[in-house]
């Protein structure tokens, strides 16, 4: 029998978003962290200008994703060396179903993390474990996730944390999956991909990408695998039997948005603009910003219960997320996402700062 899924986290959460509405001028949402900024409109006309799709599209992609997928892996990553590209139905399917496509046996992911990790393990029946970010300390199992830059920390692992889990993954003969779905959102630091690093030699080398923050894609469910081309073959010999397939439209619309830098730019501006608000706010109130370096977080702790510091901010009508979420770890922390537009943002740090204690 499978061990139980966890209650699902954000019910928890809606007594706040209550208080949060009572505001008087209204909630601001800095909890779920999905995207407000519009889908750029040349990635819409991808889309619409592919509306009429009859047939089924192809679990691998069209050659044209492909070489797209591939050349923005070498060019943006620096991947070398046989790699394989794989687009999945927004990343987090792929997070929650990938041990189980691998039948992963034990399963390793960050203390403080996305925790869809454990979910994932949950499903496959695997053996979930939590462990710090050092590889060097990490047991023997047969799959482990890294997230750089971290939801939600925002921290960013150094060449030297991913070599070492590059260097964990040769000595078990075991598959190390890096989460990089915020790496175009460097702030304080820049992140790199784990692909950089593997001199060429991707076997069991895994990295995952989702357009959905990087162009404000969520709605459209478009990420995918890149590394080792052994294992993404065996992910598409099951993904085609389970039907899991990209949309044909959303195929052309990837095409459109990796080809395209500028958006991206702004985008990271926009979010890294909106930290820059936020950050001194929240300091004002008595809160410690932690990490943060990176994607689209800010956590903090004011070193009280993380409830108490959801409390106090919905009170004043702004909803973040407890940092126990995402593990026993932040039960003192919380996260609080930019997306929100830049008015909101505005909003809420001048009713932190008005009521700074
Ligand atoms: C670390 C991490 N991985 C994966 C995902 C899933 O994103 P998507 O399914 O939109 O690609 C998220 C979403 O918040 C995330 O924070």
């Amino acid at each position: 029998m499978r061990q139980k899924l966890p209650d699902f986290p954000w019910d928890a959460l809606a007594p706040y978003g209550v208080i949060a509405r009572n505001h008087p001028a209204g909630a601001i949402d800095l909890s779920v962290g999905t995207p407000v900024d519009p889908t750029p409109a040349f990635i819409q006309n991808a889309l619409t200008r592919h509306a009429n799709s009859p047939g089924y599209p192809v679990t691998a992609g069209t050659v044209e994703l492909r070489e797209t997928l591939e050349k923005w892996a070498r060019q943006r990553l620096g991947a070398q060396g046989d790699i394989g590209v794989l687009p999945v139905i927004g990343s987090k399917e792929l997070v929650a179903w990938l041990p189980t496509l691998l039948e992963s046996q034990q399963v390793l992911f960050p203390k403080i993390a996305y925790p869809t990790y454990l979910v994932g393990a949950l499903l496959a029946k695997a053996q979930p474990t939590a462990v710090d970010i050092d590889a060097q300390t990490w047991p023997a199992a047969d799959l482990a996730w890294v997230n750089s830059p971290s939801n939600p920390t925002g921290r960013v692992h150094s060449e030297a944390e991913l070599r070492a889990a590059i260097a964990w993954s040769r000595k078990n003969n075991s598959v190390v999956v890096s989460d990089e779905c915020y790496l175009e959102f460097g702030d304080g630091s820049a992140p790199t991909s784990i692909l950089q690093y593997t001199d060429g030699d991707n076997r069991n080398i895994l990295a995952v990408h989702s357009l959905s923050k990087r162009s404000s894609l969520a709605g459209y469910r478009a990420a995918f695998v890149v590394g080792d081309p052994a294992i993404i073959a065996r992910m598409l010999e099951v993904r085609k039997h389970a039907g899991m397939m990209v949309p044909l439209p959303v195929q052309h619309a990837m095409v459109a948005a990796l080809s395209d830098d500028v958006h991206v730019g702004e985008q990271r501006s926009r979010y890294n603009a909106r930290r820059a608000i936020l950050r001194p706010a929240l300091q004002s109130a008595g809160f410690s910003i932690e990490h943060s370096d990176a994607g689209l977080y800010i956590w903090a702790t004011r070193h009280e219960d993380c409830w108490d510091s959801i409390t106090w901010l919905a009170e004043r009508g702004i909803l973040a997320t407890p940092g126990v979420f995402y593990g026993d770890a932040g039960a003192r922390h919380i996260r609080i996402a930019m997306t929100a537009t830049d008015e909101q943002i505005a909003e809420a740090a001048a009713r932190i700062i008005a009521e700074a204690r």
